[in-house]
Order: structure tokens, then sequence, then C-alpha cells
């Protein structure tokens, strides 16, 4: 199991460090926490292993508010989110280059955590499946055999707004997901202590990307203890 928690814009170096002085990361699952750019050092210090939020696909160049492979190899970074439905939805990320970041970040030696996930009105009008097949299709052609992928299942619909896939409606998406690639998927869309064994529990679900509910040590760790407990 894989607990990975993103911060999302939230926690600078300070806010992050205190963070580590109280969370306890129980043995038996893996967990990985994403902070802002800003925090990153912060994080590779303390001992956990470390993604970032997004990363560029070509090593140095003009392009400003991007970060490269190789810059987040030299801090110690393990890894990268690519494709989180925040940077489709606001910042105008396409298919196209969110294969393009997990295909250098891969070739770079980081690991990648890929988001895909239908919004509302793509659920409801019956384009779900539709989709999940561009969006892992894409990623998948990046990938190649690199082997340090994860995807993550995040309905947009379930992102910061309490409401979670049912166990159901994620163990379809999820096996769904797996006939297309066949990678370790993590569910995400407020997982929170009380709804994480339950939405752990069900097959073909690998672990979590867990928002809001990452920010505080407790709940994070809660989240973790449950994943252990599996
Ligand atoms: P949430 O966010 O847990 O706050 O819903 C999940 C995510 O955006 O990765």
């Amino acid at each position: 199991m894989l607990i990975a928690g993103n911060w999302k814009m939230f926690k600078g170096p300070a806010e992050a460090r205190s963070f580590f002085e109280s969370f306890e990361q129980p043995d038996g699952v893996d967990v990985i926490v994403c902070p802002p750019f800003a925090s990153l050092a912060a994080a590779v210090e303390s001992g956990i292993t470390t993604y970032a939020q997004n990363v560029h696909w070509e090593p140095t160049g003009a392009y400003t508010g991007e970060i490269s492979p190789p810059m987040l190899r030299e801090l110690g970074v393990h890894g990268a989110l690519v494709g989180h439905s925040e940077r489709r939805q606001l910042f105008g990320e396409r298919d196209e280059a969110v294969a393009r970041r997990a295909r250098a970040a891969l070739e770079a030696g980081l690991g990648v955590i890929a988001c895909v996930g239908e919004t509302i009105e793509q659920r409801e009008s019956g384009d779900t499946e539709l989709v999940l097949t561009i969006q892992v299709e894409a990623i998948a052609f990046a990938a190649g055999t690199y082997e340090n992928l994860v995807l993550a299942y995040e309905p947009v619909w379930a992102i910061g707004t309490g409401r979670t896939a049912t166990p159901e409606q994620a163990r379809e998406a999820h096996a769904f997901i797996k006939g297309l690639l066949d990678r370790p998927v993590l569910y995400g869309g407020s997982v929170k202590p009380e709804n994480a064994a339950e939405l752990l529990g069900q097959p073909g679900i690998d672990g979590a990307l867990v928002g809001g509910a990452s920010l505080e040590p407790d709940s994070f760790a809660a989240i973790c203890r449950a994943a252990a407990e599996l």
C-alpha cells in the first residue's frame, strides 16, 4: 500500500518542518509527501520520500515558472505528480503535456504518480470510460517500459468536496484503468481517516492520494495506519 499526501499550495518550509516533527510514519506502508516547491528541501531533509507536484520535460530552458527533472534530482527529490486535475482544470494542462512530463521524469530516474479522472459532467453524460481511456493511454504511451509509475484515479467531483466515490464506483474505475495499463492505482478524492479503511479495502485500490487530510500530521498518520493494517 502506498499513501501519498498532496499538500497543494499549503505549508512553507517552517510549517513543513513542524509537520515532520510530529508526523509518525507507521511501518508496513509506503508514504510519500508532495509539498510545494519551496518546501521540497525541508521534506527531503526529514528523510521522508518526497515528490514534487509537477515537473517540466526539458532539463533547462526558457520555461518561466517550471522546474526540471535534474533540478529535482539535485535536491534529493524522489519523484513527481503529473496531471493533477487542478493542473488540468486551472492551468490548461493537456494530455500531451502530462505525457511529456511523465516521460521526462521517468527518464531522469524519478518516480511518477500520474493522475487521471473524470469531471461530474463527463460522468453524468456517460463519458467516464472514454475520458479515462484517453488520459491513461497518453500516460501509457509515454511511460513505455519504465517501472516507477503509479496511477491515481481522482474523480474531479470528489476532490476537496467532501464527496467520495462510493466503494463500487472506485472499484469499477480502478478495474477499468488497470485493464488499460497494469500499474498500481491510488484512489484520490476526499480520503479521510473515517473512510480510508473502506476505500483501501476494495480490490484494485493500491493506496490513496490524499489532499486536505494530509495537512495535519495526526489525520495523515491515521490514514497511513489504516493502510498498514490492511
Ligand atoms: P482531497 O484532494 O483529498 O482534498 O480531496 C485530493 C487531491 O487533490 O489529490
